[in-house]
Protein backbone atom coordinates (compact mmCIF):
# COMPACT_ATOMS: atom_id res chain seq x y z
CA UNK A 1 0.00 0.00 0.00
CA UNK A 2 1.33 3.95 -0.48
CA UNK A 3 1.14 6.10 2.09
CA UNK A 4 0.54 10.11 0.84
CA UNK A 5 0.82 12.40 3.59
CA UNK A 6 -0.29 16.15 2.61
CA UNK A 7 1.98 18.69 2.78
CA UNK A 8 -0.07 21.49 0.69
CA UNK A 9 -0.25 24.93 3.09
CA UNK A 10 -4.28 25.50 2.39
CA UNK A 11 -4.77 21.83 3.79
CA UNK A 12 -2.21 22.26 6.35
CA UNK A 13 -4.23 25.46 7.45
CA UNK A 14 -7.56 24.53 7.20
CA UNK A 15 -6.31 21.21 9.72
CA UNK A 16 -5.54 23.71 12.47
CA UNK A 17 -8.58 25.71 12.34
CA UNK A 18 -10.39 22.19 12.30
CA UNK A 19 -8.40 21.24 15.69
CA UNK A 20 -9.44 24.25 17.61
CA UNK A 21 -12.35 23.44 20.17
CA UNK A 22 -13.51 26.79 19.33
CA UNK A 23 -14.62 26.04 16.29
CA UNK A 24 -18.39 25.77 15.84
CA UNK A 25 -20.00 23.09 13.96
CA UNK A 26 -21.30 25.32 10.82
CA UNK A 27 -17.24 26.06 10.76
CA UNK A 28 -16.46 22.50 11.12
CA UNK A 29 -18.49 21.18 8.49
CA UNK A 30 -17.38 24.13 6.17
CA UNK A 31 -13.35 23.07 7.13
CA UNK A 32 -13.96 19.20 6.74
CA UNK A 33 -15.40 19.59 3.34
CA UNK A 34 -12.71 21.82 1.69
CA UNK A 35 -10.06 19.41 3.48
CA UNK A 36 -11.89 16.87 1.38
CA UNK A 37 -11.80 18.96 -1.23
CA UNK A 38 -8.13 19.99 -1.36
CA UNK A 39 -7.19 16.14 -0.57
CA UNK A 40 -9.01 14.74 -2.95
CA UNK A 41 -7.39 16.94 -5.93
CA UNK A 42 -4.41 14.74 -4.58
CA UNK A 43 -5.77 11.66 -4.44
CA UNK A 44 -7.45 11.83 -7.85
CA UNK A 45 -4.59 12.56 -9.97
CA UNK A 46 -4.33 9.25 -11.68
CA UNK A 47 -7.68 9.66 -12.72
CA UNK A 48 -7.98 7.90 -16.30
CA UNK A 49 -8.76 9.93 -19.26
CA UNK A 50 -9.33 9.98 -22.73
CA UNK A 51 -9.02 12.10 -25.65
CA UNK A 52 -12.02 13.33 -27.46
CA UNK A 53 -12.58 15.83 -30.52
CA UNK A 54 -13.80 19.29 -29.29
CA UNK A 55 -14.54 22.48 -31.81
CA UNK A 56 -13.13 25.62 -29.86
CA UNK A 57 -13.86 29.09 -31.16
CA UNK A 58 -10.65 28.75 -33.75
CA UNK A 59 -10.39 25.32 -34.74
CA UNK A 60 -11.26 21.44 -34.08
CA UNK A 61 -9.04 19.53 -31.40
CA UNK A 62 -8.08 16.27 -29.74
CA UNK A 63 -8.35 17.18 -25.60
CA UNK A 64 -8.69 14.41 -23.22
CA UNK A 65 -11.94 14.43 -20.71
CA UNK A 66 -12.28 12.00 -17.62
CA UNK A 67 -12.75 8.33 -19.11
CA UNK A 68 -14.42 4.92 -17.67
CA UNK A 69 -16.91 4.00 -15.20
CA UNK A 70 -17.71 7.29 -12.74
CA UNK A 71 -15.60 6.87 -9.65
CA UNK A 72 -17.55 6.25 -6.10
CA UNK A 73 -17.29 8.09 -3.06
CA UNK A 74 -17.86 5.95 0.24
CA UNK A 75 -18.37 7.70 3.26
CA UNK A 76 -18.25 5.38 6.41
CA UNK A 77 -21.01 6.88 8.81
CA UNK A 78 -21.47 9.06 10.26
CA UNK A 79 -18.60 11.65 9.92
CA UNK A 80 -17.67 10.34 6.54
CA UNK A 81 -20.29 12.15 5.26
CA UNK A 82 -19.03 15.66 5.98
CA UNK A 83 -16.23 14.65 3.14
CA UNK A 84 -18.31 13.80 0.46
CA UNK A 85 -19.14 17.05 -0.42
CA UNK A 86 -15.75 17.89 -1.13
CA UNK A 87 -15.14 15.16 -3.50
CA UNK A 88 -18.41 15.67 -5.19
CA UNK A 89 -17.64 19.50 -5.55
CA UNK A 90 -14.77 17.94 -8.17
CA UNK A 91 -16.61 15.19 -9.61
CA UNK A 92 -20.35 16.23 -9.13
CA UNK A 93 -21.31 12.88 -11.30
CA UNK A 94 -20.06 10.16 -8.79
CA UNK A 95 -21.72 7.56 -6.95
CA UNK A 96 -21.85 7.78 -3.72
CA UNK A 97 -22.23 4.78 -1.10
CA UNK A 98 -22.54 4.20 2.80
CA UNK A 99 -20.83 1.89 4.87
CA UNK A 100 -22.45 2.59 8.63
CA UNK A 101 -19.90 1.60 11.15
CA UNK A 102 -19.73 2.57 15.11
CA UNK A 103 -16.95 1.81 17.46
CA UNK A 104 -18.48 -0.05 20.64
CA UNK A 105 -17.25 2.90 23.21
CA UNK A 106 -15.88 -0.26 25.15
CA UNK A 107 -13.62 -2.37 23.29
CA UNK A 108 -12.96 0.61 20.64
CA UNK A 109 -13.69 -2.38 17.82
CA UNK A 110 -16.08 -1.67 15.16
CA UNK A 111 -20.09 -2.78 14.37
CA UNK A 112 -21.21 -2.67 11.07
CA UNK A 113 -24.90 -1.45 10.72
CA UNK A 114 -25.33 -0.35 6.82
CA UNK A 115 -23.70 -0.72 3.72
CA UNK A 116 -25.33 0.06 0.38
CA UNK A 117 -22.73 0.43 -2.67
CA UNK A 118 -23.27 1.67 -6.30
CA UNK A 119 -23.89 -1.36 -8.73
CA UNK A 120 -20.49 -2.30 -11.02
CA UNK A 121 -18.57 -1.47 -8.02
CA UNK A 122 -15.69 -3.85 -9.32
CA UNK A 123 -14.85 -1.31 -12.45
CA UNK A 124 -15.01 1.87 -10.18
CA UNK A 125 -12.66 4.02 -8.68
CA UNK A 126 -13.44 3.68 -5.04
CA UNK A 127 -12.64 6.76 -2.37
CA UNK A 128 -13.41 5.36 1.00
CA UNK A 129 -14.28 8.49 2.97
CA UNK A 130 -13.18 9.25 6.68
CA UNK A 131 -11.99 11.90 8.51
CA UNK A 132 -10.46 10.05 11.71
CA UNK A 133 -8.33 7.03 11.18
CA UNK A 134 -7.58 6.16 14.76
CA UNK A 135 -6.97 2.41 15.93
CA UNK A 136 -7.82 1.76 12.01
CA UNK A 137 -10.49 -1.06 12.72
CA UNK A 138 -13.53 0.89 11.48
CA UNK A 139 -11.33 1.20 8.29
CA UNK A 140 -10.49 -2.40 7.97
CA UNK A 141 -13.76 -3.37 8.67
CA UNK A 142 -15.04 -1.05 5.97
CA UNK A 143 -12.51 -1.81 3.26
CA UNK A 144 -13.28 -6.06 4.03
CA UNK A 145 -17.33 -4.59 3.17
CA UNK A 146 -16.22 -3.26 -0.10
CA UNK A 147 -14.06 -6.05 -1.01
CA UNK A 148 -16.45 -8.59 0.03
CA UNK A 149 -18.75 -6.67 -2.58
CA UNK A 150 -16.41 -7.02 -5.48
CA UNK A 151 -14.53 -3.35 -4.84
CA UNK A 152 -10.97 -3.96 -6.06
CA UNK A 153 -9.82 0.19 -7.16
CA UNK A 154 -9.59 1.12 -3.32
CA UNK A 155 -8.42 4.86 -2.20
CA UNK A 156 -8.96 5.61 1.61
CA UNK A 157 -8.61 9.40 2.51
CA UNK A 158 -8.34 10.60 6.32
CA UNK A 159 -8.10 14.00 7.74
CA UNK A 160 -6.26 13.13 10.91
CA UNK A 161 -4.55 9.66 11.77
CA UNK A 162 -2.64 7.90 14.20
CA UNK A 163 0.49 5.79 13.22
CA UNK A 164 -1.57 2.89 14.70
CA UNK A 165 -4.34 3.17 12.27
CA UNK A 166 -2.19 3.54 9.43
CA UNK A 167 0.03 0.44 10.28
CA UNK A 168 -3.40 -1.45 10.90
CA UNK A 169 -4.67 -0.83 7.14
CA UNK A 170 -1.14 -1.19 5.70
CA UNK A 171 -0.99 -4.46 6.95
CA UNK A 172 -4.42 -5.39 6.59
CA UNK A 173 -4.90 -3.75 2.98
CA UNK A 174 -1.50 -4.01 1.54
CA UNK A 175 -3.27 -3.11 -2.49
CA UNK A 176 -5.09 -0.07 -1.22
CA UNK A 177 -4.09 3.50 -1.36
CA UNK A 178 -3.93 5.66 1.71
CA UNK A 179 -3.85 9.73 1.88
CA UNK A 180 -3.39 11.05 4.71
CA UNK A 181 -4.07 15.11 6.14
CA UNK A 182 -1.89 14.67 9.34
CA UNK A 183 -0.12 12.11 10.49
CA UNK A 184 -0.46 13.00 14.37
CA UNK A 185 1.42 11.62 17.06
CA UNK A 186 -0.32 8.33 18.85
CA UNK A 187 -3.73 7.38 20.87
CA UNK A 188 -5.18 7.84 24.00
CA UNK A 189 -6.52 4.80 26.55
CA UNK A 190 -9.73 6.04 25.07
CA UNK A 191 -8.41 5.42 21.52
CA UNK A 192 -8.84 9.34 20.66
CA UNK A 193 -6.60 10.67 18.52
CA UNK A 194 -3.74 12.77 20.08
CA UNK A 195 -3.52 15.81 19.71
CA UNK A 196 -6.29 15.01 17.10
CA UNK A 197 -9.58 17.06 17.24
CA UNK A 198 -11.78 15.23 19.47
CA UNK A 199 -15.21 12.90 18.12
CA UNK A 200 -15.16 14.13 14.02
CA UNK A 201 -19.05 13.25 14.19
CA UNK A 202 -20.13 14.84 17.56
CA UNK A 203 -18.53 18.17 15.78
CA UNK A 204 -19.64 17.34 12.48
CA UNK A 205 -23.28 17.51 13.38
CA UNK A 206 -23.42 19.06 16.75
CA UNK A 207 -24.33 16.15 18.89
CA UNK A 208 -21.48 16.70 21.36
C1 LIG B 1 -15.08 7.52 14.35
C2 LIG B 1 -14.44 7.92 13.03
C3 LIG B 1 -14.05 6.59 12.45
C4 LIG B 1 -13.68 5.80 13.68
C5 LIG B 1 -12.19 5.74 13.79
O1 LIG B 1 -16.36 7.09 14.15
O2 LIG B 1 -15.27 8.66 12.19
O3 LIG B 1 -15.08 5.94 11.72
O4 LIG B 1 -14.22 6.49 14.80
O5 LIG B 1 -11.81 4.95 14.86
P1 LIG B 1 -11.02 3.58 14.66
O6 LIG B 1 -9.94 3.84 13.68
O7 LIG B 1 -10.50 3.29 16.04
O8 LIG B 1 -12.00 2.54 14.20
P2 LIG B 1 -17.32 6.68 15.38
O9 LIG B 1 -17.23 5.22 15.63
O10 LIG B 1 -17.06 7.60 16.52
O11 LIG B 1 -18.77 6.88 14.79
P3 LIG B 1 -19.49 8.21 14.28
O12 LIG B 1 -18.83 8.64 13.01
O13 LIG B 1 -20.89 7.74 14.08
O14 LIG B 1 -19.38 9.26 15.36
N1 LIG C 1 -12.90 8.85 16.32
C1 LIG C 1 -12.96 10.20 16.43
O1 LIG C 1 -13.95 10.83 16.03
N2 LIG C 1 -11.90 10.83 16.99
C2 LIG C 1 -10.82 10.17 17.41
O2 LIG C 1 -9.87 10.82 17.90
C3 LIG C 1 -10.78 8.78 17.29
C4 LIG C 1 -11.84 8.14 16.74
Amino acid sequence: MSVSYMTHPLIKHKITLLRKSSTGTSEFRKLIEEIAMLMGYEALADLPTADIEVTTPIEKTVQPVLNGKKPAVVPILRAGLGMVGGILALIPSAKVGHIGLYRDPETHLPHEYYCKLPDSIEERQIIVVDPMLATGGSAVSAVDFIKARGGKKIKFMSVIAAPEGVSALMKAHPDIQLYVGSLDRCLNENAYICPGLGDAGDRIFGTI
